[in-house]
Parts: structure tokens; C-alpha cells; sequence
């Protein structure tokens, strides 16, 4: 291993109007390394990384790779440098194969039709190198996100990239998967890669990196090694104060069954029943947490219950009034809230600024419109309250949402479904890439509609989670609640084997 940094960014400075994404940050990456950036969101790290990859020129600053100065005007002049990323969304074609995406942009102008099988064949190299399976002819859309991502992985393996940028890549895997993930990265590095890495887990960050380095509003403010701290200390270092890690959660009184739901049917997209006869209650004042591996029935299950898939048998009771074959919007004047997992494609409109999407979903309400007219002052009062509330860093409301970083997009939906006040909450992955402090804020705004009486359901991954703002916590296995166990007393290994099919709760 050499001496020499193979990264040097120096006095990066990128300005949006209105904010100040990067202030003279300076960040290196060594052959070998796994670098992670770490900071809250909006904090600057995808930024940083755009600059690096070309898709942002920085306003002041230089950047060297192998000890030279670059100009990265666009992707590829990055992609020249062997620079490779993983962005937080994936930028994959659906309708073309895995060997067709890898081999997009590749082929010279001249020659229409890559050579796929030569593709294919380097692929499997790549693959048996990194342990990075995925079929070569298989189509994207066909892929999960798990494999997706590994097509990401190899597409930039593919073109020799030395330092490789991974912005969130566990965001939207499942612990395996993100297993699976860190033997490869793990790998990459050994082989002398740079890999940057960018999480809110803090327990990845502690167990994967080599270095970590902290920003705060643009600005470097810390760098550590795991050794030589701990995750509070790290999520002091973020947020700049002392931070919660679990929610205080004080006694609240039960009240009757808001949320019934009895056999339930739901048929998935693979044309068989994702949700097979789940059965569960909900009372006021209640959060029951929904733990289980993703892609056991839980999203088909939220989708259920607020009306946008079918059920094809069972019921579903709001305050024992049958809700089944009701559209969204009638569920939604029922008092059910719902707070998706894919938030992007479900909860917001990218191209609709803040405003806009804070009063989707409501702009029928008294509050927000008059006999068919929209009230335009006190729909930006409402907007401007929610946005100081929940701490939405937005630069206005007339921002298009898109511009917003992706903890901050959740922040806006989560604030507009608890401020209509349901009677019952479905909330699906609620911190999913959000940052610890806005973690510990939506949790305390969670626990707050719990005491004034809301029903929650808080369908998560994250046991940690699960186990810190459960009341009563049922695990999700093969479309059915294998077992209801009570946080207090239930260890996270039995509910670890609950997940995993391997047994019931006696
Ligand atoms: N294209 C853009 N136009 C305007 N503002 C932008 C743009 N991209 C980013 N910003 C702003 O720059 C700031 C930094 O955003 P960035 O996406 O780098 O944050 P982040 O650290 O990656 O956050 P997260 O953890 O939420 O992904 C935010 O205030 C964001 O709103
Ligand atoms: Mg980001």
C-alpha cells in the first residue's frame, strides 16, 4: 500500500441559491481505504460526492486524484479518472438486461452493438471476485433492489473504478443483504480500492470504515476512527448536541380498538397471496410495531389497509366501521394515515415544490379551502408551521421538492400525515435514511400522537427501532403475525429467529 492519498478534494465550496451545500471542505481517500462521510441530512455529503463525479462543479476548490489536479466537468471525465458511484437512487434501465445496462455508454461511437457475450463472460468474473451474483440476461425490472444495487456495483467494477462512492447503499437493503454488501466492500478494499462510504446506521459506520469523517451544515467539523469512539459520541458529533438514541416513552392509558383486522388476503405481484390470513388490533394510545425481513408482506399489508391494493379477503375495521373496499381517499377521511415506505414514488410529487406536497393529500380540508377555493394565506401559514416543526431545511416553500436532500423530502411527509391528526397511523420504514437527530425527532413526534391517542403501527426493519418504540411488538413472516411479544421481555435474538421463520413465540 502506498503513502499517497488517491483522493485529495481541497477547499470545496458549493453553493445552491439559498444554501451553502459545501464550505471549504477538505476530505482524502488512501488506496485501501473505506472512508465514510458522515452528517445529517442536507448536510453536504451527496453534494460533495456530485463534485467529485462530475455531475456539479464546484464554486471554489480544487480536487486531485494520484496527486493531479482534474477538471470533472461531467461523468465521464470521473469515470477516465476510474472513479465509480453507487448514487441513493438508482439511474439503472429498466427495460434493458443487466448485461445491456453494464454495457450502456461503453461501446464507442462508431459501434452500435456492444459485444454483450463478452460482457456477460467479465461479468461473472466480476461476480466471482466480489461475490457479486446477479444473471446477466435477466431484465432490471425483474431485479430487487438488492441485486439492482449489485448491478450498480459491477457496472463500475466494469469500468476499472479504483475509488468508488457509495451513497446510502443500505438504505434500502435488508440485514442480509447489507451482510452480503460489506463482504464485497470489504473485498474491494483489500484489493487496494478507495471506497466512501455514506450512512445513518451508525452501527455499519462503526463496523465497516476505516476513517470517518463528519459533516455538519457544509462544513468538516470532526474526523475519528471507530477505535476511538463510540455511536453516542458519533451522533453528538453530527447533530452538535447530546442525542437520544431511544425515545423516552411515557405511560399512556389504552384505550378501545381504533385498528381491526381480521384474516386478512392480499395478493402481491407475483400473483400469490403476500398477506395470508394476518390478524391484529390496534388501540388508542398504542404503537404496535410490526418487526420482519422486507418482502414478507408488510408493504401489501400497509397497502391494504389504506386502500390502494385490493384485499382479496378478510376485513379491515377503523373504529369498527369496515373500511375494505374503500378508495384511498375514503380510508383517508376515515382517519388513517399512511406514511410509505417508498416515499419517493408514493408519499411525494419530486417535481411539486414543498407547498405543494405538504397539501396533497389535504386541500380538500376545511382549514385549507372554501367552497372549492383554495385558501392560499393560511395553507403558507400551515406549510411555514410545519416546516419549522419538523425542521424541514428547504431554502422556501416554493423549492421543488427534488431539490430537497432525502431525509428532508421524509421530514415533509411524515409532518403532513401527523399533522392531520389520524385516528390510526400506518408508519412503513418512518427513519429510513433519515439522520439521527431527525430520527430521534420524528420518534419523539411518534410517541407524542401515541399519548394523544393515536393508534400506530410502525412497520420497521430496524429492530432497534422496533424495540424502542414498541408497546407490543408482532413479527411479520410469510404474510401472517407468527407471534406478538412484549419489547420488555422478549430478546433480540428471539425475535431475530421469530423473523427468520425458525419459531413461534410460545
Ligand atoms: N440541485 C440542487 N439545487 C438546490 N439545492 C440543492 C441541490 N442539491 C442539493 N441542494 C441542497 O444542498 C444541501 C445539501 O444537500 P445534500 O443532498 O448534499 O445533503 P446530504 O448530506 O446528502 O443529505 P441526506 O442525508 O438527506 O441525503 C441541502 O440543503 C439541499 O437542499
Ligand atoms: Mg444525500
Amino acid at each position: 500500500m502506498t503513502n499517497a492519498p488517491m483522493l485529495e478534494m481541497r477547499g470545496i465550496t458549493k453553493r445552491f441559491p439559498g444554501v451553502l451545500a459545501n464550505d471549504r471542505v477538505d476530505f482524502d481517500v488512501y488506496p485501501g481505504e473505506i472512508h465514510t462521510l458522515l452528517g445529517e441530512n442536507g448536510a453536504g455529503k451527496s453534494t460533495l460526492m456530485k463534485v467529485l463525479y462530475g455531475l456539479y462543479q464546484q464554486d471554489e476548490g480544487e480536487v486531485l486524484i494520484r496527486g493531479e489536479h482534474v477538471d470533472l466537468k461531467e461523468p465521464a471525465n470521473a469515470i477516465e479518472h476510474r472513479i465509480g458511484m453507487i448514487h441513493q437512487h438508482f439511474m439503472l434501465v429498466p427495460t434493458l438486461t443487466v448485461a445491456e445496462n453494464v454495457a450502456l455508454g461503453l461501446a464507442p461511437a462508431t459501434k452500435i452493438n456492444p459485444d454483450l457475450a463478452a460482457v456477460s463472460a467479465r461479468m461473472v468474473q466480476l461476480a466471482e471476485a466480489y461475490g457479486l451474483h446477479v444473471d446477466p440476461h435477466a431484465y432490471v425490472w425483474q431485479l430487487a433492489v438488492g441485486e439492482r444495487q449489485r448491478v450498480e456495483i459491477i457496472k463500475a467494477l466494469y469500468r476499472d473504478a479504483e475509488l468508488l462512492v457509495l451513497d446510502e447503499p443500505t438504505a434500502v437493503l435488508t440485514p442480509q443483504e447489507v451482510d452480503d454488501l460489506f463482504v464485497t466492500l470489504r473485498q474491494m478494499s483489500a484489493d487496494g480500492k478507495g471506497l466512501i462510504f455514506i450512512s445513518h446506521k451508525l452501527h455499519e459506520v462503526m463496523a465497516l470504515s476505516d476513517r470517518i469523517t463528519v459533516l455538519r451544515h457544509g462544513r468538516v467539523t470532526g474526523a475519528t476512527v471507530p477505535a476511538e469512539t463510540s455511536r453516542g459520541d458519533l451522533a453528538n458529533m453530527m447533530v452538535g448536541r447530546e442525542v437520544r438514541l431511544a425515545p423516552d416513552r411515557p405511560d399512556v392509558e389504552i384505550g378501545d380498538v381504533r385498528l381491526s383486522i381480521r384474516d386478512l388476503r392480499v395478493v402481491g405481484d407475483r400473483g400469490t397471496n403476500a398477506v395470508d390470513g394476518l390478524e391484529l388490533e390496534v388501540h388508542a394510545g398504542e404503537i404496535l410495531g410490526i418487526a420482519g425481513v422486507s418482502g414478507n408482506g408488510q408493504r401489501e399489508f400497509a397497502e391494504a389497509v389504506v386502500g390502494l391494493r385490493p384485499a382479496a379477503a378478510g376485513t379491515v375495521e377503523i373504529e369498527g366501521k369496515d373500511i375494505g373496499t374503500d378508495p384511498p381517499a375514503a380510508v383517508r377521511a376515515a382517519g388513517v394515515g399512511y406514511v410509505p415506505e417508498e416515499r419517493m414514488r408514493d408519499g411525494a410529487i419530486g417535481d411539486f415544490t414543498v407547498e405543494e406536497n405538504f397539501i396533497l393529500t389535504n386541500h380538500d380540508s376545511a382549514e385549507m379551502s372554501h367552497r372549492g377555493f383554495l385558501q392560499f394565506d393560511s395553507i403558507k401559514e400551515h406549510c411555514e408551521e410545519l416546516v419549522s416543526a419538523y425542521d424541514v431545511k428547504t431554502p422556501s416553500l416554493d423549492t421543488p421538492t427534488h431539490n430537497l436532500s432525502g431525509g428532508n423530502i421524509q421530514k415533509l411527509i411524515l409532518a403532513r400525515e401527523l399533522s392531520a391528526n389520524p385516528r390510526v397511523l400506518i408508519a412503513a420504514q418512518p427513519t429510513r435514511g433519515v439522520d439521527i437527530g431527525a430520527a430521534e425527532y420524528i420518534h419523539s413526534r411518534l410517541v407524542e400522537a401515541r399519548g394523544s391517542g393515536t393508534a400506530i403501527v410502525v412497520i420497521s426493519e430496524d429492530l432497534d427501532e422496533v424495540l424502542a418504540l414498541s408497546d407490543r411488538v408482532a413479527v411479520m413472516f410469510e404474510g401472517t403475525i407468527v407471534g406478538t411479544v412484549d419489547p420488555a421481555e422478549a430478546t433480540r435474538e428471539e425475535i431475530g429467529l421469530m423473523m427468520a421463520g425458525v419459531v413461534d413465540a410460545g
